[in-house]
């Protein structure tokens, strides 16, 4: 678990039903829609795959999530999110770090993600967390305006402590 400032991301072991409502909520308050509870409670509960909650001294309930998932030595952060009144307080970095230390756990050689063009909020993290801007997937995401956008293909790559 990573601390820091007493904001903490701690993996969700055996996530129960509350846990999983808290993801769907925070997915939804951050994307607008959320995969659902039904999806979620199936995902979660696969092996390989981590889920995040970050939490505030400050307010009761989660403010932040972040799900992964490892195949082989490759991992990919699938959705990741901090509600609205609790950015720039470096929650999603610390997300982000939590999940690079899990790979390295399961020795991972790479974490992949796919992010949109315009959404550099999340780029920044990304790039503070030392992840490499390595493709571009045309016209993948699909905006409210119908307009489509690119998704950049981004990867860091990790060592392990012998340095392999
Ligand atoms: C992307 C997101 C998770 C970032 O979370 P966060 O907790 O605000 O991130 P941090 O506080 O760790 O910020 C890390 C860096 O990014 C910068 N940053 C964060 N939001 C920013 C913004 N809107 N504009 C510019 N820089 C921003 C921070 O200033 C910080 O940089 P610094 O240390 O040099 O000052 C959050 O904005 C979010 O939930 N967005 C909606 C969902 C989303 O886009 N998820 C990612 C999908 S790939």
């Amino acid at each position: 678990m990573i601390a820091h400032s007493k904001i903490h991301a701690r993996r969700l072991l055996s996530p129960n039903d509350k846990e999983i409502r808290t993801v769907s909520s925070l997915q939804n308050e951050c994307f607008g829609f959320s995969w659902g509870f039904d999806a979620l409670k199936q995902l979660v509960t696969t092996e390989n795959v981590l889920t995040l909650l970050a939490n505030t001294p400050h307010r009761e309930n989660s403010v932040g999530y972040l799900m992964a998932r490892s195949l082989h030595d490759e991992a990919e952060i699938l959705t990741m999110g901090v509600q609205a009144p609790c950015r720039k307080m470096g929650i999603g970095t610390i997300l982000v770090m939590e999940c690079r230390m899990w790979a390295q756990e399961k020795r991972v050689s790479n974490i992949l993600l796919e992010v949109e063009e315009f959404n550099y909020a999340a780029q920044r993290v990304y790039e503070k967390c030392k992840f490499d801007h390595v493709g571009r997937r045309r016209c993948y995401y699909s905006t409210y305006r119908n307009d489509m956008t690119d998704a950049l293909i981004l990867r860091a790559t990790l060592t392990t402590k012998n340095g392999q």
